[in-house]
C-alpha cells in the first residue's frame, strides 16, 4: 500500500477519452448524457497537473509551458461516470483584451447553460492569497450558485508548518469553510484522494438547477 492512499481508491480510472473542445458558447459540445464537473482557476495554477495526478496519468491534460494559450473548454470521459471539463486558465495579463472578453463570454455562458453541469473544482495558488480574479470567479459561482470545491494547489511548496496558517487565511478570504479547502500537491500526490473523494459525493447528489 502506497502512503498517499490509506484505503480503496475513492475514483479509481478505467476508462479515460478525450472528447474534444469546446470553443465558444454556442459551439460544439458533447452531447452526452452523464454529469458534468468543471475545472477552473488562474492560468499556470497547476490545472492540468492536477487533473493528470486525479487521473493518475503522467500527461493526459497538457502541462503548458507558455500560460495562456488553451482557449478552448476541453471534455473528458472518466470511466462511465462523469465528463471532466478543463477550463481556460483566466487572469493571464499577457493575452490581449479581446481574448479576455472572449474568454469571459466562454465561460460564463458555459457555467449558466450546461444542463448537466453539477459542480465545479477551483484552484487556488497555496503560496498567495486569493487574486482579484480569484474573488470575481468566486463571485460569479456564488451567484450562479455552482457546488463549488477548492483545491490549494502546489502545497508541496508551503512549509509543512505553513498549511494550517494558509488554509485558514484562504478561507476567510473567500468566506469558506476550511473543511471546503483542499491542499493539493501535483508533485507529491497530497490531497489526490480527498479530491477524488469530495468529486465521488458530488456525483451523487442531485443536480443544483433542479
Ligand atoms: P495553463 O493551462 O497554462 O493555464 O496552466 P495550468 O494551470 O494547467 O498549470 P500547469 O499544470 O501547466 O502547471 C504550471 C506550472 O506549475 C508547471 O511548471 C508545473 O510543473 C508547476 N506545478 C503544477 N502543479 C504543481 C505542484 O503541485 N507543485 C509544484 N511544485 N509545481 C507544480
Ligand atoms: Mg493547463
Amino acid at each position: 500500500m502506497s502512503l498517499e492512499t490509506h484505503g480503496a481508491d475513492p475514483l479509481v480510472i478505467r476508462r479515460l477519452e478525450f472528447l474534444g473542445g469546446m470553443a465558444s458558447a454556442d459551439g460544439w459540445r458533447p452531447e452526452i448524457d452523464l454529469p458534468e464537473i468543471a475545472f477552473g482557476g488562474r492560468s499556470n495554477v497547476g490545472k492540468s497537473s492536477l487533473i493528470n495526478r486525479l487521473l493518475r496519468r503522467k500527461a493526459f491534460a497538457r502541462v503548458s509551458q507558455y500560460p495562456g494559450k488553451t482557449a478552448e473548454i476541453n471534455f473528458y470521459r472518466v470511466n462511465d461516470e462523469f465528463l471532466l471539463t478543463d477550463l481556460p486558465g483566466y487572469g493571464y495579463a499577457r493575452v490581449s483584451k479581446e481574448m479576455r472578453s472572449r474568454w469571459a463570454t466562454l465561460i460564463d455562458g458555459y457555467l449558466r447553460t450546461s444542463p448537466r453541469l453539477i459542480g465545479i473544482v477551483q484552484l487556488i495558488d497555496a503560496r498567495h492569497p486569493p487574486s482579484e480574479s480569484d474573488h470575481d470567479m468566486f463571485a460569479f459561482l456564488a451567484d450562479i450558485g455552482l457546488p463549488t470545491i477548492v483545491a490549494l494547489t502546489k502545497a508541496d511548496k508551503l512549509k509543512p508548518g505553513d498549511y494550517p496558517k494558509r488554509v485558514a487565511a484562504a478561507a476567510r478570504d473567500l468566506g469558506l469553510d476550511p473543511e471546503q479547502l483542499i491542499p493539493f500537491s501535483a508533485i507529491t500526490g497530497a490531497g489526490r484522494d480527498e479530491l477524488a473523494e469530495a468529486i465521488v459525493s458530488l456525483l451523487g447528489q442531485p443536480s443544483w438547477r433542479t
